[in-house]
This record gives C-alpha cells, sequence and structure tokens, in this order.
C-alpha cells in the first residue's frame, strides 16, 4: 500500500504514537495533517520514554517528516521539542518540513486559551489558532518568509487585537519574534502539499498520523467538547493537502477500554474504584497537560460509531493488557434515552449526557499479557473479548498491542 492513515477511534490517547512509530519503521514519509501542540504521542524505546506533541513520530526513525497545512504550529514549542529529541540522539532537522500553509500559535492565541476554560482545553491555544485561522487573520508558516506580506498580516493582527498589541507590548516584541523564527525554520518551511504528492507519485510509502481522537473533531464528535481540527478520516486529504484518493486504507486506534480528558460527556464513565484502578494500571495521565484522564468501560456504540464514520480497515486495540486481573468486564453495547434505545450516536452532547447504557458482561481474566506473542498466547477470556469488541465496532482486528515498548505489539495481518 503506497499510504495508510492512523485515526484515534476515542476520545484520543489510544496509543497512536506507539502504532505511528511501529508502521513508521517501514514508511518514507510521516504526515501530521492537523492539530498542534494539543497532541502528546509517547513512544517508548527501550528505557528512554519520548514524548512528542508536534514532531511526526517520524522523527524517531528518520524518515521525511511533515508537519501539515492543516495544523497550526507554535513554533516557540517546536523549537524546545527539537533540542528534546535532538538531546536524546535523534537528528530531526535534516528531515522534518513545515507547510506554508500551516498557521501560527501566536502568543494571544495561548492568552485566550489559559486555564483551559470551561471546555477543558489543553491551554495550548489550539481553538483561539484555528478561529483567526477561519476568520482569514491568522500568520501562515509562510508569511515569515516574505517580509511585504508579514507586514501586511502583521497590521492585520494589529487591527484584530489592539489591546495585546498595546498593552502586552507586542508591536515590538511580535516583529522581532517573527525575524527569529524565520532565521531558524526557514530551510525546513515548503509546500508539504507538493512535497506529499510527490511522494505518492513516486510510489513512496506514506503514513499519515492523526492527532486526539474522532470524538474529539470539530464536526463529527461531541461538539462543543471538542478539538478545533477535522481528526478523523476525512481531514487527512485536506490536512496533508493532497486528493482523498491518495488516501489509503485508514486503520483506528483504541484502547481496551475508553478515557476522555477535559469536560464533556462520557457514558461509560466509571468514577468508582474500578476506574481508579484503570488510571493506576494504565497511567492514564496526559501526556500534554499531566491531568488525571476520566477511565471507564470500552464504549462499544461510540466504537461503532467511530468505525463507520471513517470506515476504517481494520481496528488496533491498545493496553489490553491493563485489563488483567478484573473478575468482569463491561462493554457498552447499546444506549437507552426515556426507555428508547438510540439507533445512531447522539450529536447532541447534552443527549449524550443523559443516555443509560446497556452493557454486556464478559468474563476477566488473571495473566500478565505483556509477553504474549501471539492471541494463541492469550487466555481464553481476553480473546474472547477481543472478538467481542470486533463484532460489536463491526470491524476486524489487525493489530493488538500489550505494552508501551515498541516491540509489545502482536501484528494481525501486514499493513504495506
Ligand atoms: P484543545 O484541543 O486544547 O482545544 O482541547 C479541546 C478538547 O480536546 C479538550 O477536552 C482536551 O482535553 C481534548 N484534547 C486535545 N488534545 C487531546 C489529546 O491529544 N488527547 C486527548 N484529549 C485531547
Amino acid at each position: 500500500m503506497p499510504s495508510l492513515g492512523i485515526i484515534g477511534a476515542q476520545w484520543g490517547d489510544e496509543g497512536k504514537g506507539k502504532i505511528t512509530d511501529y508502521l513508521a519503521e517501514e514508511a518514507e514519509v510521516v504526515v501530521r495533517f492537523q492539530g498542534g501542540a494539543n497532541a502528546g504521542h509517547t513512544v517508548v524505546i527501550g528505557q528512554r520514554t519520548m514524548k512528542l506533541h508536534l514532531l511526526p513520530c517520524g522523527v524517531l526513525r528518520g524518515v521525511t517528516s511533515v508537519l501539515g497545512e492543516g495544523m497550526v504550529i507554535d513554533l516557540d514549542a517546536l523549537e524546545q521539542e527539537l533540542a528534546e529529541v535532538q538531546n536524546a540522539g535523534f537528528h530531526p532537522l535534516s528531515t522534518l518540513r513545515i507547510s506554508n500553509r500551516a498557521h501560527l500559535v501566536l502568543p494571544h492565541h495561548k492568552l485566550l486559551d489559559a486555564g483551559g476554560g470551561k471546555l477543558g482545553t489543553t491551554g495550548r491555544g489550539i481553538g483561539p489558532a484555528y478561529t483567526d485561522r477561519a476568520a482569514r487573520i491568522g500568520l501562515r508558516a509562510g508569511d515569515l518568509l516574505h517580509e511585504s506580506t508579514l507586514q501586511e498580516r502583521l497590521a492585520t493582527l494589529r487591527d484584530a487585537y489592539p489591546k495585546h498589541f498595546q498593552e502586552i507590548g507586542w508591536r515590538d516584541s511580535l516583529p522581532d519574534a517573527c525575524r527569529r523564527w524565520a532565521e531558524q525554520f526557514a530551510a525546513l518551511i515548503t509546500d508539504t502539499g507538493a512535497l506529499v504528492r510527490q511522494a505518492y507519485c513516486a510510489g513512496q510509502r506514506i503514513l499519515f498520523e492523526g492527532g486526539q481522537g474522532t470524538l474529539l473533531d470539530l464536526s463529527a464528535g461531541t461538539y462543543p467538547f471538542v478539538t478545533s481540527s477535522y481528526t478523523s478520516a476525512a481531514g487527512i486529504a485536506v490536512g496533508a493537502g493532497i486528493p482523498p484518493q491518495m488516501v489509503g486504507p485508514v486503520y483506528g486506534v483504541a484502547k481496551a477500554y475508553t478515557t476522555r480528558v477535559g469536560q464533556g460527556p462520557f457514558p461509560t464513565e466509571l468514577t468508582n474504584q474500578v476506574g481508579e484502578r484503570l488510571r493506576q494500571v494504565g497511567r492514564e495521565y496526559g501526556a500534554t497537560t499531566g491531568r488525571p484522564r476520566r477511565c471507564g468501560w470500552l464504549d462499544g456504540v461510540a466504537l461503532r460509531y467511530a468505525c463507520e464514520l471513517n470506515s476504517f480497515a481494520g481496528l488496533i486495540i491498545t493496553k489490553l493488557d491493563v485489563l488483567s486481573g478484573l473478575p468482569i468486564l463491561h462493554v457498552a453495547t447499546g444506549y437507552r434515552l426515556d426507555r428508547h434505545r438510540l439507533d445512531t450516536f447522539p450529536t447532541d452532547a447534552q443527549v449524550l449526557g443523559q443516555v443509560t447504557v446497556e452493557y454486556e458482561t464478559l468474563p476477566g481474566w488473571e495473566e500478565d499479557l505483556s509477553h504474549s506473542h501471539s492471541p494463541q498466547d492469550f487466555p481464553p477470556a481476553a480473546r474472547q473479548y477481543l472478538d467481542r469488541l470486533a463484532q460489536v465496532a463491526g470491524v476486524p482486528l489487525a493489530a493488538v498491542s500489550t505494552g508501551a515498548e515498541r516491540r509489545q505489539i502482536i501484528p494481525l495481518q501486514s499493513f504495506w
């Protein structure tokens, strides 16, 4: 296959970083196409844990790594992340490319997003940066390279945010920052859409790395408790700057249970000891903000919705090992509202907050799965859980991950 997509099938934090890293071993280009430093992709390599926020996981494999045009990029955060990755012995600069169409996250975006607000955002300026983009007053990476365009864009921003420019002293500081960014990043800024299209036509293997998850999609997610980008498969083409036909099979990544960070409805949430156990055993704390993640049973209704919406070629299940030791497991298979069974995943967050969940109960297992090399090594109850999960989702399983390490993955098919 010349290209593959990896998309979160839940509310983010599904373990996409590890899966992208695994698939990137055989890729030639890895592309991020939406979001920004709100993402937190963790890759464990031996004793080392790398947390990437902006950089595609491809930088750890030395392949061409693209920050696509659908992204919003905080160049100060990127500078810091590049330094961390370099300190760890990687050489990202030679392979990294930044889209000239990607928008920049500027100081006022972070100021406006500080504290996370009512939605519990990551506070990284993502929503305000996409707001300026949609309002056509944003600054794009390519603008840094053209002095007259830059001056024009800065003047537009000055008119839109007079208070920030005057009171907070941006009149001088923002042009200075732009000059510094231009010096630092000019060599990396290019038309990445053209780069990816050419790579595709040359037969190179391209991996599209999604951030966040389907249920956080600006359109398809649990609005307004969503992020401000298109996190589902439909976002790949527009965010990477390619025609939809160049997007190959898309795989969904889902945890064997469900988590959510920030506010918003979560029908299968467990606020009891089982939820706490999942949090501790699964180390469910945000990779970007450190916030404890809300934990709950696998929501098969939401997962089925994500599978339908993205038309996943297969599902990659992560963190199955975390469920070991629970005597019984529950999987949500239906929602009811006022005693009526809902046929579709609700579009209204208030409705989702009111549904009663129908659960199916399955036996748990005691065995540690982290050393398993094939599904045959799993206890029968774990196999039964996976089979049921695939049935409920309506999509075959493509791989199972049983630990944070690179090697702890059991592929059930070939991907490329
Ligand atoms: P924002 O993307 O920072 O605007 O946050 C909007 C919502 O998306 C909040 O509920 C965040 O917790 C959530 N969110 C954003 N990025 C991630 C992620 O990478 N993993 C999980 N949740 C995320």
